[in-house]
C-alpha cells in the first residue's frame, strides 16, 4: 500500500500527517498527533468528518448505497439468513458452521429467562411508562444480577455468556414491557421456538388465547431485525463504544445505547413516521402541506424517516423493507392507507428540488413503521424492535473496541467560547 501523507501549513510550518487507507479504499487523514506537533485540534460538530475507529464489522457507502456485513451483501443476509446466525457473524467475524450454529442457538435458549426476582421490577414503572425507558433500565439492572464483570479482563467464555445473555434476554424484557403496559400476565419463552417465533408468542399469547404464529410474519419481522442489526458508528452506537471506553460493562454500555436510540432523530423516528402519516391522513392526506412544512426553514419540523447523515442516495434498507410493506400487507390482507399516504411522500420527496437538492431519501425508518403495524406491534414497541435487532452490532462494536490494544477512553476536545478570567465578587456586591 501507497504510504500517503497529508500537509498542513499552520502559522507558516508544514505538518505532515499520515493517511490511513481502509480495505475498500476510504482515505482518513491521521491527527491523532496533530494537537502534541502544532497545538491546534480540530472541529467537527456532530462527528460528520470523524473516525472514531478502525472497524472491520459494517461497510456502507452511502453515496452508492451499499451496506455490507462482514462483507456480506445486506440483500442477500436479508433474503437468505437468519437472525441468530447473523448476531453470530457480527460479533465474531465468519459465519458458523452447522455445529458452532447449533451451539449458539442452544445458548440463546438457555439464557432466555429472567431471573424470578427482576419481574419486580416491572410492578415499579407507571402502566404508561415508555418501554424504552423499561428496556434501557431493565437492561442497566442485568449488572446487578450478573455482577462482578471486569470489561478489561473479561474471559472468552465469559463474554460469550453476557453477549448472549443479552441478545436473548432483551426479547423477554421487551415482551414483559408490552404485557406489563396492557396488564396481561408474563408468558414465558418458551425451549421449543425459535428466536423470532418465540418473541412473538411472549408478545402475543395470554392463557385464554394462544397465539398462532404465521411463517409470513415470523419472516417480516426477521428481515427487519436483520436490517437494523448494524450501521456502524451511527449515533447508539457510538455511544456504546464511548461509554464502553470507560471500562463500563457491557449491560451499561449497551443500556447506555439504548437512550441513544429512542431519539426521534436516530431510532425513534420508527414510531415518528407513523404519527407524522396519520397526522396528514387527518388532514385528508394533504401531502404538500406537510412536505412546505418540512421546507420552512422557521419551521422545526422535518419529515420523519427522511434524510440520513451518511446515505446520500437511496438507503439500501430502505429499498427491501418498502417491498417488504408491500409483500406482507398483501399475504395478511391488511389494507393500510399509511402505506399508501407514504409511497406519496416518497413520490413527492424525489421529485422536489429542495429534498433532491440535499439528497433527502426515505430511510430505514421510513416504511418499517407499517410493517410492525401490521404484524400489531403497538407503535411505542417500534423503536424497541428496532433495539431487538441492533444488540449484535452493538456488542460486536463493543468487543471489537475492546480487543483492540491501543483503545482508549473516548474523550473529545472543545473549542472553548465562554467568559475570560473575571473575579468572584460576593453576592451582596453584584
Ligand atoms: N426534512 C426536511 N429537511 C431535512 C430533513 C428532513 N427530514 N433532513 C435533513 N434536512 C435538511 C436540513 O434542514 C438541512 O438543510 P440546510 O442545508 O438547508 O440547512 C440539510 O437537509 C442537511 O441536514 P442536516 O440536519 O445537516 O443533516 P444531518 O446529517 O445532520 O441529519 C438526520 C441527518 C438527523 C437523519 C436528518 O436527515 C433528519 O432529521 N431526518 C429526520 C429524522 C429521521 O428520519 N431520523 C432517522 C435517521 S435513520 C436512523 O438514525 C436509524
Amino acid at each position: 500500500m501507497d504510504q500517503q501523507s497529508a500537509k498542513v501549513i499552520l502559522d507558516g510550518n508544514t505538518y505532515e500527517l499520515p493517511v490511513i487507507v481502509g480495505t475498500e479504499g476510504e482515505k482518513g487523514i491521521d491527527i491523532s498527533k496533530l494537537r502534541t506537533l502544532t497545538n491546534y485540534v480540530t472541529f467537527d460538530q456532530g462527528f460528520g468528518n470523524t473516525s472514531n475507529c478502525k472497524s472491520a464489522i459494517t461497510y456502507l457507502d452511502g453515496e452508492a448505497g451499499i451496506l455490507r456485513y462482514r462483507g456480506y451483501p445486506i440483500e442477500q443476509l436479508a433474503e437468505h439468513a437468519g437472525f441468530v446466525e447473523i448476531a453470530y457473524l457480527l460479533i465474531y467475524g465468519d459465519l458458523p458452521t452447522a455445529e458452532q450454529f447449533k451451539n449458539f442457538s442452544e445458548t440463546f435458549t438457555e439464557h432466555s429467562t429472567l431471573h424470578e426476582d427482576m419481574k419486580h421490577l416491572f410492578d415499579g414503572f407507571p402502566t404508561r411508562a415508555h418501554p424504552m425507558a423499561i428496556l434501557a433500565s431493565v437492561v442497566c439492572a442485568l449488572s446487578t444480577y450478573y455482577p462482578g464483570i471486569d470489561s478489561a479482563a473479561l474471559s472468552t467464555e465469559e463474554f460469550d455468556r453476557v453477549a448472549v445473555q443479552l441478545m436473548s434476554k432483551i426479547r423477554t424484557i421487551a415482551a414483559f414491557a408490552y404485557k406489563k403496559s396492557i396488564g396481561e400476565p408474563f408468558v414465558y419463552p418458551r425451549h421449543d421456538l425459535e428466536y423470532v417465533p418465540n418473541f412473538l408468542n411472549m408478545m402475543f399469547s395470554n392463557p385464554s388465547r394462544p397465539y398462532k404464529i404465521y411463517d409470513e410474519v415470523s419472516k417480516a419481522l426477521k428481515v427487519l431485525l436483520i436490517l437494523h442489526a448494524d450501521h456502524e458508528q451511527n449515533c447508539s452506537t457510538s455511544t456504546v463504544r464511548l461509554v464502553g471506553s470507560a471500562h463500563s460493562n457491557l449491560f451499561a454500555s449497551v443500556s447506555a445505547g439504548i437512550c441513544a436510540l429512542w431519539g426521534p432523530l436516530h431510532g425513534g423516528a420508527n414510531e415518528a413516521v407513523i404519527e407524522m402519516l396519520e397526522a396528514i391522513q387527518k388532514e385528508d392526506s394533504n401531502v404538500d402541506k406537510c412536505l412546505e412544512m418540512a421546507k420552512d426553514k422557521t419551521n422545526p419540523f422535518r419529515l420523519m424517516g427522511i434524510g440520513h447523515r451518511v446515505y446520500k442516495s437511496y438507503d439500501p434498507r430502505a429499498k427491501i423493507i418498502k417491498e417488504c410493506a408491500h409483500d406482507i400487507l398483501q399475504k395478511l390482507g391488511i389494507n393500510d392507507p399509511l402505506l399508501d399516504i407514504a409511497l406519496k411522500v416518497e413520490k413527492k420527496v424525489l421529485a422536489d428540488s429542495y429534498f433532491v437538492d440535499r439528497n433527502l431519501y426515505p430511510n430505514v425508518d421510513f416504511y418499517s413503521g407499517i410493517i410492525y403495524k401490521a404484524l400489531g406491534i403497538p407503535r411505542n414497541m417500534f423503536t424497541v424492535m428496532f433495539a431487538i435487532g441492533r444488540m449484535p452490532g452493538w456488542i460486536a462494536h463493543w468487543k471489537e473496541m475492546m480487543d483492540n490494544p491501543g483503545r482508549k477512553i473516548g474523550r473529545p476536545r472543545q473549542i472553548y467560547v465562554g467568559h475570560n478570567k473575571r473575579d468572584y465578587l460576593s453576592i451582596n456586591k453584584r
